[in-house]
């Protein structure tokens, strides 16, 4: 199935869930709606809400709270992507300038601020202590992953465990969480549960492991981000990891200064040919393939389904896309 198929599967679930999202963005403030709306409305994939959408229809959920619940996911999302561009000072996102560039740091924030605690109004609505508890601990996590990915910063001994767990946490940690809550609002029994988690953990892993083989290896019209943000800042990212371990003596002391200095942009193109070199893009988009894989295992014990297919055709999507 392509993305175009299954965004068909769960479009009138999506219509529902983009009413709400809409709705939830008003304000009496003009600059909240305003930003809110560029950032909402900004050609965002909407990935997390599908991924909630078609965990729900995979298991036969009968009730209405999934709706909701794909909508406070994408505001938790949307309100770290506005954090996110001004701790990484980008500028570009989806093609288009990024929130801060357009309305400054302060303003993004601030916005910020108003869809993450939008989104805890919204859970509350729909009452469950359970999910209210589950979005409480992966929004921590999620902030708690930015907190250790800065310390990595510059930090060319950072180790791929120590990455991986950045990973889970500032990513994999929220696609877990849109997942196994469809099984909590069903009330499935625990191992579907945790199955729908661990596909969502495995997914998540995936999408960030190619987000960050992409920023080495796309183009910024496609990628609707520039790329070589990574190496800009001296984020150690898988690449750059497996480079200073099984490069040779030269290509580990220019990536260990790239990282080290955080402008590594002027020496990209050295820096991408030792990165093709040792072999590291290849090994990261293995690791993509493998936690892809996981993905698709982990949901053996849900009922074959068109819903099913999408959760199985979206995990190999994360590792195939080129933006
Ligand atoms: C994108 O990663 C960013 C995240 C996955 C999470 C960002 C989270 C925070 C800033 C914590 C604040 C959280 C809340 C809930 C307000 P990236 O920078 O690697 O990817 P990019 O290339 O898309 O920018
Ligand atoms: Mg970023
Ligand atoms: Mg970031």
């Amino acid at each position: 199935m392509d993305l175009n198929a299954i965004r068909q599967l769960a479009d009138s679930d999506m219509q529902d869930v983009n009413k709400l999202i809409y709705s939830q963005l008003e304000s009496d403030v003009a600059l909240i709606n305003q930003l809110g709306f560029y950032i909402i409305n900004g050609g965002g994939k909407r990935m997390r809400p599908l991924l909630t959408i078609l965990a729900a229809r995979a298991i036969d959920y009968q009730g209405e709270a999934h709706l909701k619940l794909a909508a406070i996911i994408e505001f938790i999302h949307t309100a770290s992507l506005l954090h996110d561009d001004v701790v990484d000072e980008s500028m570009l996102r989806r093609g288009r300038e990024t929130a801060n560039a357009l309305f400054g740091n302060s303003a993004s924030v601030l916005v910020g601020d108003f869809l993450y605690t939008r989104s805890f109004q919204m859970m509350t609505e729909l009452g469950s202590m359970k999910v209210l508890e589950m979005l409480a601990d992966a929004t921590n996590v999620l902030a708690e992953g930015e907190v250790l990915q800065l310390m990595n910063c510059n930090d060319p001994d950072t180790s791929e465990e120590n990455y991986m767990r950045v990973i889970y946490c500032k990513t994999a940690k929220l696609f877990e969480a849109a997942t196994r809550l469809a099984g909590v609002l069903a009330d499935s029994p625990i191992e579907i549960q945790t199955a729908l988690a661990d596909y969502g953990k495995y997914l998540g892993t995936a999408f960030q492991l190619t987000d960050d083989l992409l920023d080495y290896t796309a183009n910024t019209e496609e990628l609707g981000k520039n790329i070589g943000d990574d190496l800009a800042e001296g984020k150690p990212t898988l690449p750059l990891i497996y480079a200073i371990a099984n490069g040779t003596e030269k290509e580990q002391a220019l990536i260990r200064k790239a990282i080290e200095l955080g402008d590594g942009t002027q020496y990209i193109d050295e820096i991408l040919t030792a990165l093709n070199k040792c072999g590291a893009l290849e090994y990261t988009l293995n690791r993509a393939l493998e936690e892809s894989d996981k993905a698709i295992e982990a949901l053996s014990c849900i009922p074959d389904s068109d819903y099913k297919q999408a959760l199985i055709s979206l995990a190999k999507i994360a590792v195939e896309r080129n933006h």
